[in-house]
C-alpha cells in the first residue's frame, strides 16, 4: 500500500493518545499510523484492542528518549509527520518525582525534534512536506484569578508545578526548532480532558470509581479550584482539524468553555453514579473528605478557544451532562479495565499518596 502520510503518534496507548490513534487510523485509511509508546503505568494496549488489526495501524514499544531507536524507526517507516502526545501527565506524581517529568517531557520531546530535524532536512523536499505537531496543556500559562479572564494564545507562560514546567519547556523547544532550524511545527494547548480510558488517578475517573466502591473522595483544600473540562473525543477532533488545517508556526488553544469548581463537579459525579447504580439521591455525599491542599495548587484554568473556532471552525460537540453520563457509564461497564490498570503498583502509589491526609 502506498500511504499518503506515515504519521508517528507518540503516547498512543495513553488516555488522549488512544482516542487520537483510533480517530486517525479509522478515518484515514490512506495514512499509516505508527503508535509509539513506552507502556508506562499509564499506557495500556487494551485501549486500542478494537483497531489493532487495521492494516494501516502499527504499534511500537519504545521510549521517546532513545535517540537511536527513534532514528531507526523514522527511517524504517519513512515518518512524514509526528503528533506528539507521550508524556508524564499527572501533577501529583510530578510533585513527588520531578526528574521523570523532565526526562520524558523535556528530553523526550527534544529527542524527537532532533531526529526529525536531522532526517527530514536530508529528505528530498526537506521540511516542506513534514509536520511536527506537539500536544500540550493550558497549565503552562499558570493560574487565573476568579474573574472573567481566560488564557489566550498570547498569555505569558507562568508554570507552577513540575509537570507544567516540563511541558512549558517542551513547548519552548518546539518553538525554538521552528524559529532556529525552520522545522514545521504546530502546538496546541488544551484544557482538562475527561472520558473513557482515563487512568483513575485523575479527578473524574478516580472519583467515579471511589463513589462506586463507597470509598472516601479526597477533595484538595476547599474544593474551590476551577477547571475547564473537555470531552476527550472533542480534543481528538480538534487535533485532527489542527493537523490538517492549522498554520505552521502557530499555537491553538483548545477548551470546553465549561468551567466547574471541583466541589460542584464532584456533586454532579455523585448524583450521576448514584442514579445509575439505583441508589437514592445524595447517598454518597458523605464520602466527600476534605484533605490537605496540593502544593502549588493552581486556582483556576479557563481557555479562550475563539482562535480555533474562528480560524479553523472547531467547537466542542458534546454537552457536559451528556459527556459525564457517557463517561460514568463507560467506567461502570468496564470494571475489568479499571481492575487491570489499578492493580499492583498503582494501588501502592495511591495508598502512599493518601496516607496521613
Ligand atoms: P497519559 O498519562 O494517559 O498517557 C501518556 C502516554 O505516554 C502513556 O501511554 C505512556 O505510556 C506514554 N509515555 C510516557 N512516557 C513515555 C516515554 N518516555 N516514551 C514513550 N511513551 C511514553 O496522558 P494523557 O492524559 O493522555 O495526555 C497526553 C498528552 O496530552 C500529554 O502530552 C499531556 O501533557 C497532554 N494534555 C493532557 C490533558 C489532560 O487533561 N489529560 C490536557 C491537555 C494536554
Ligand atoms: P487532576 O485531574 O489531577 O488534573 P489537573 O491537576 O491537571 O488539573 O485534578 C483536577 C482538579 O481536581 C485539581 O484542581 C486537583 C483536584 N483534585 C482533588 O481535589 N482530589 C484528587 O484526588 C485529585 C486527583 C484532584
Amino acid at each position: 500500500m502506498n500511504y499518503q502520510k506515515h504519521i508517528l503518534i507518540t503516547g498512543g496507548a495513553g488516555f488522549i493518545g488512544s482516542h487520537v490513534v483510533r480517530l486517525f487510523a479509522q478515518q484515514y485509511p490512506n495514512y499509516q499510523i505508527i503508535n509509539l509508546d513506552k507502556l508506562t503505568y499509564a499506557g495500556n494496549l487494551a485501549n486500542l484492542s478494537d483497531i489493532e488489526s487495521l492494516p494501516n495501524y502499527t504499534f511500537v514499544k519504545e521510549d521517546i528518549c532513545n535517540y537511536e531507536a527513534i532514528r531507526e524507526l523514522f527511517i524504517k517507516y519513512q515518518i512524514s509527520d509526528v503528533i506528539h502526545l507521550a508524556a508524564e501527565s499527572h501533577v501529583d506524581r510530578s510533585i513527588k518525582d520531578p526528574f521523570t517529568f523532565a526526562q520524558t517531557n523535556i528530553m523526550g520531546t527534544l529527542t524527537l525534534l532532533q531526529v526529525a530535524r536531522e532526517l527530514w532536512s536530508k529528505s528530498e523536499k526537506g521540511f516542506e512536506d513534514k509536520l511536527f505537531y506537539h500536544v500540550s496543556t493550558d497549565e503552562v500559562y499558570g493560574a487565573l484569578q476568579m474573574n472573567k479572564e481566560l488564557f489566550t494564545e498570547t498569555t505569558k507562560y507562568d508554570p507552577h508545578s513540575p509537570y507544567s514546567a516540563s511541558k512549558a519547556s517542551s513547548d519552548h523547544f518546539v518553538r525554538a526548532f521552528h524559529d532556529t532550524y525552520g522545522l514545521q511545527t504546530i502546538i496546541s494547548n488544551c484544557s482538562n480532558n475527561y472520558g473513557p480510558n482515563q487512568f483513575p488517578e485523575k479527578l473524574i475517573p478516580l472519583f467515579i470509581n471511589n463513589i462506586c466502591q463507597s470509598k472516601a473522595l479526597p477533595v484538595y483544600g476547599k474544593g474551590e479550584n476551577v477547571r475547564d473540562w473537555l470531552y476527550v473525543l472533542d480534543h481528538a477532533k480538534a487535533i485532527d482539524v489542527i493537523f490538517h488545517k492549522g498554520k505552521v508556526g502557530e499555537t491553538y488553544n483548545i477548551g470546553g468553555c465549561n468551567e466547574w469548581t471541583n466541589i460542584e463537579l464532584i456533586k454532579v459525579l455523585i448524583k450521576t453514579v448514584d442514579r445509575l447504580l439505583g441508589r437514592e439521591e445524595g447517598h454518597s455525599l458523605g464520602l466527600i473528605t476534605y484533605v490537605t491542599d496540593r502544593a502549588g495548587h493552581d486556582l483556576r484554568y479557563a481557555i479562550d478557544a475563539s482562535k480555533l473556532k474562528q480560524e479553523l471552525g472547531w467547537s466542542p460537540s458534546l454537552q457536559f451532562e451528556e459527556g459525564i453520563e457517557k463517561t460514568v457509564r463507560w467506567y461502570l461497564d468496564n470494571k475489568e479495565w479499571v481492575e487491570q490498570v489499578t492493580s499492583g503498583t498503582y494501588q501502592q502509589y495511591y495508598e502512599e499518596m493518601y496516607r496521613g491526609k
